[in-house]
């Protein structure tokens, strides 16, 4: 039997691609082996971990539990498209709290807490740990990471004081 391809586009970190793949390619491999956009993990591939988090449309998502196909026409950013003209906050609050060890949660980690401050700018810390809950972080014991969002949220207020929030890619 002839593979049958079919032709997906979307935007990804701000970049218009169009590939030719298989239906039941995911998006996380997708995005890794199409477009050698590594930094988006596969830890599970089951949905348990986190590791392949990204925004799609804005929304955190999944990668390894969404076709690629169902991505068609839609946004897509990842950890290397998380940083504007400088770090992002979030980034910033994982370095400055260090809020990883192996890194391998890291990208995933990163993209959720985004995705929970672009919801909810100020939250608390019960809100952080309940945001982070579908990430799998098996060395930081989660203080730190609790730490680098409360960091980044403090940046993010700050930002928004003093130039406006559109400062905060
Ligand atoms: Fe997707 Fe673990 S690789 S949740
Ligand atoms: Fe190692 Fe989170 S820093 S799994």
């Amino acid at each position: 039997m002839p593979e049958v391809l079919t032709t997906v586009t979307m935007t990804v970190n701000g970049q218009r691609v169009a590939r030719s793949i298989e239906p039941r390619v995911l998006l996380v491999h997708f995005l890794r082996e199409e477009l050698g956009l590594t930094g988006t993990h596969v830890g599970c591939d089951t949905s348990q971990c986190g590791a392949c988090t990204v925004l799609l449309d804005g929304e955190a998502v999944k990668a390894c539990t969404v076709l690629a196909v169902q991505a068609h026409g839609a946004t897509v950013t990842t950890i290397e498209g998380l940083e504007g003209t400088r770090l992002h906050p979030v980034q910033e609050g994982f370095w400055a709290k260090h809020g990883l060890q192996c890194g391998f949660c890291t990208p995933g980690a990163m993209m959720t807490a985004a995705y929970l401050l672009s919801q909810n700018p100020h939250p608390s810390e019960a809100e952080i740990r309940e945001g982070l809950d579908g990430v799998v972080c098996r060395c930081t014991g989660y203080e730190t990471i609790v730490r680098a969002v409360q960091h980044a949220a403090a940046l993010m207020s700050e930002v928004s004081e003093t130039s406006g929030a559109e400062d905060v890619d």
